[in-house]
């Protein structure tokens, strides 16, 4: 089959819209604390029909700082395996090593937006948000899985970036425009990783026995256990970041509420609308049509 998008390509689109982090963050280009920073789709405060206004505003703030950490937080295991998957073929095809050092590099400077953003929202939001971590223990937990395994999650990973952005994002008036930023241009690099993990998760695939390949999705599996395990404990943080920013002590029924409506959001934002994208699921069915069946009837739990 021929392949769907080629490294030439992708290379030429990066270098097209590459930006540079001091131009979208920092002087004058300040959050503003009294607009929402995540859309509703992906937030989902208004369930929780028994906190204010300007409590939903703040754990709307809480859950764009931790979108936007968790992003981080993945692109810390994304960076090395980019590198280990260009590295063998340094001397091969050009156009493949400058788009895989093109996507790591961009993964880096993610990295580091992030930091820059974290620092400046808790200067800006006045009370400390703890996060999970550290990236770098998840990263080892994440890499010690199968190759073909990670590299099914990256994917997962990109295509739910394009989706939020795209469905959710791009045409909601009510957001921070400086979040809103942030969110853009982190896309439009976005763009061109999504497909170039499509081509890596092809070429590791080819390698690999149907057996292998049975194997390496039960594996993407696990990968998302162990995401969703840092997802749930990122709630609990929150509910506490929201009771001492705003001073709302919660009832145990509302805790409860606040934990079960925030853990399935998580879900939804970092899991489901990955799993269910149609390109995500079009390439795994490519590698096996049973895969897509087990991870579209997966999702389900997600969403
Ligand atoms: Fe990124
Ligand atoms: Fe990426």
């Amino acid at each position: 089959m021929e392949p769907a998008y080629s490294y030439e390509a992708t290379l030429a689109a990066s270098q097209r819209v590459n930006w540079r982090i001091e131009d979208i963050i920092g002087g004058d280009k300040q959050l503003d604390f009294t607009k929402p920073f995540l859309p509703e789709t992906l937030a989902r405060v208004e369930a929780l029909g028994f906190l204010t206004a300007d409590e939903k505003l703040a754990l709307n703030q809480i859950r764009g700082h931790n979108y936007l950490y968790l992003f981080g937080l993945v692109e810390e295991f994304i960076l090395p395996f980019v590198l280990d998957h260009a590295r063998p073929q340094l001397h091969g095809d050009d156009y493949r090593a400058r788009a895989f050092l093109q996507f790591a590099s961009e993964e880096a400077k993610h990295i580091h937006l992030f930091k820059r953003f974290r620092a400046e929202f808790q200067d800006g939001f006045g009370t400390d948000c703890p996060v999970i971590g550290p990236p770098e223990e998840i990263a080892r937990a994440v890499l010690s899985h199968h190759p073909l395994a990670v590299a099914l999650v990256i994917l997962h990973i990109e295509w739910m970036t394009q989706r939020h952005y795209l469905e959710s994002i791009r045409d909601n008036r009510d957001l921070d425009p400086q979040f809103k930023s942030l969110l853009r241009h982190h896309w439009m690099e976005e763009a061109q990783h999504a497909k170039l993990d499509t081509l890596m998760v092809e070429a590791l695939a080819a390698s690999c026995s149907e057996a292998e390949i049975e194997r390496a999705v039960e594996e993407y599996a696990q990968i998302g256990g162990l995401l969703d395990g840092g997802l749930q404990q990122q709630v609990a943080f929150d509910m506490d970041s929201f009771s001492q920013a705003t001073g709302r002590v919660l009832t145990a029924d509302e805790q409860d509420a606040f934990t079960t409506v925030q853990g399935q959001a998580m879900r939804w934002t970092f899991l489901g609308s990955g799993m269910t994208h149609e390109n995500f699921l079009k390439t795994l069915e490519g590698l096996r049509p049973a895969s897509r069946t087990q991870v579209e009837t997966m999702a389900a739990a997600f969403c």
